[in-house]
């Protein structure tokens, strides 16, 4: 697992990373390119960021299929509060994606496993996600993988635990008794399947996560971990989700002056870091 600590925005250098990946992989009807999104805050800048290569007409994503990680239960599309309205006003709705592409689970199917047996298939279908981009949990969890969820995980109906449900209690008037108790997620075998996992993590609230991603060993107890038996992950951290890294961590992978070395360079340099 690589871990890079940015100096710039981590939105802006995530969708810079999503933009090359795509242009490189020159995607086409028949061989489009499959990519994992997530919601939250700590994406809500990429978002932005590829809309404006899409405006500009540096990116498109005619041949893109996109798989969401998750979805609360019960929640109707349209409210405010649904991934499938964040994904919507946030991203899909303002670029060239073609919306049959979009895949987004359905908490409101009325068989709930029969909905998560599809989506699975339907990524497998497609050969799998060439790339994966998601955020981190302050207890590590990754999508709705609470602290728990087995390491071979597919995609499920997900208890949520309390902290989570705190955390998501502010989307919902700080009223934890309105906030949705179950979830549709993929699985962390789900996310591992994919070709390449980027994860995104800012403030000091997620460095303890961090750190434990990096430098704790694979426990189920801490999702996220699972991230060091992928063939490429890289956790992209501000200067705040780094602090609680081992300084000597910090400096050995700084010191590797590999492709995320060279991409922190030119996010500097091309000018969309603005
Ligand atoms: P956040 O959520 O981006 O809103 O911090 C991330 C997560 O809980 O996975």
């Amino acid at each position: 697992m690589r871990l890079l600590v940015s100096q710039h925005n981590i939105g802006k250098w995530a969708a810079y990373y999503v933009y090359k990946k795509i242009r490189e992989f020159k995607p086409t009807k028949s061989k489009p390119f499959v990519l994992g999104l997530p919601t939250g805050s700590t994406p809500l800048d990429m978002y932005k960021e590829l809309i404006k290569f899409n405006q500009q007409k540096l990116l498109s994503f005619k041949h893109v299929i996109t798989f969401n990680m998750d979805e609360y239960v019960s929640l109707p599309d349209d409210h405010p509060k649904s991934y499938h309205y964040y994904m919507f006003n946030n991203f899909f709705n303002h670029i060239d994606i073609d919306h049959k592409n979009v895949n987004i689970l359905n908490g409101n199917a009325t068989y709930l496993d029969y909905e998560c047996k599809v989506f699975e298939e339907k990524i497998a279908g497609f050969g799998g996600m060439e790339l994966i981009i998601g955020g981190i949990g302050e207890d590590g969890h990754i999508a709705f993988n609470e602290p728990g969820s087995s390491l071979n995980s597919v995609t499920r109906v997900k208890t949520l635990n309390y902290s989570t449900i705190l955390a998501s209690s502010r989307l919902f008037g700080d009223k934890v008794e309105d906030t949705p108790t179950l979830a549709l997620t993929m699985g962390i075998k789900t996310i591992l399947d994919a070709n390449e996992v980027l994860i995104m993590a800012k403030g000091l609230n997620k460095s303890q996560a961090v750190a434990h991603a990096i430098e704790g060993s694979v426990s189920s107890m801490c999702p996220v971990t699972a991230l060091q038996m992928h063939r490429k992950a890289v956790m992209l951290c501000d200067e705040y989700a780094a602090f609680e890294l081992k300084l000597k961590t910090i400096r050995y992978f700084e010191n590797l002056k590999d492709e995320y070395y060279n991409l922190e360079q030119e996010v500097a340099t091309k000018g969309f870091t603005n």
